[in-house]
């Protein structure tokens, strides 16, 4: 079973979640501050003013990094050069690979996409191969 931690703020994020668990029935859990993860997973989260990582987001990351196998963030290309930007910080800060970015809620080839680099290349890495950062 694979496990998503997300966060999301006005539900791009959840949306986007939904529709990946309709689809796979993997398991997701929302972010909250001083949650406990007992299963390691993938990071779905957002970017928010000016290419910043969500503080929830931060907060999660700084106590549960050492379970964390992938980050992939939803954006809005208007915002440019920072675009998903947040996703990016994120792998760098822990060393994990970027898995994808997508906009707001996600196309259904987004959702695809996403669920098939999760299910092929992170399935059971804690340190996958940053090759494919194809986002
Ligand atoms: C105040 C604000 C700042 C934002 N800054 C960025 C940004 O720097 N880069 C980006 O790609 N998207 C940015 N966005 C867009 C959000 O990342 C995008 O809407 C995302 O889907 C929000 O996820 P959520 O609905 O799950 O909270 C910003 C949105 C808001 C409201």
């Amino acid at each position: 079973m694979i496990h998503l931690y997300y966060d999301s703020k006005t539900g791009n994020v959840r949306r986007f979640i939904e529709k990946v668990i309709q689809v796979t029935g993997w398991s997701a859990h929302r972010i909250q501050e001083h949650m406990d993860v007992e299963v390691p997973g993938h990071l779905v989260t957002f970017t928010t003013n000016f290419g910043k990582i969500p503080t929830l987001t931060e907060d999660f990351m700084k106590s549960h990094n050492d379970k964390i196998f992938s980050v992939t963030s939803s954006g809005n290309r208007n915002w440019g050069r920072n675009f998903g930007v947040a996703g990016d910080k994120v792998a760098e800060m822990y060393d994990i690979p970027l898995a994808f970015k997508f906009e707001l809620s996600g196309t259904m080839e987004d959702i695809n996409q996403f669920i098939d680099i999760i299910k092929n290349q992170y399935y059971d890495s804690k340190r996958g191969s940053k090759k494919l950062d194809i986002a």
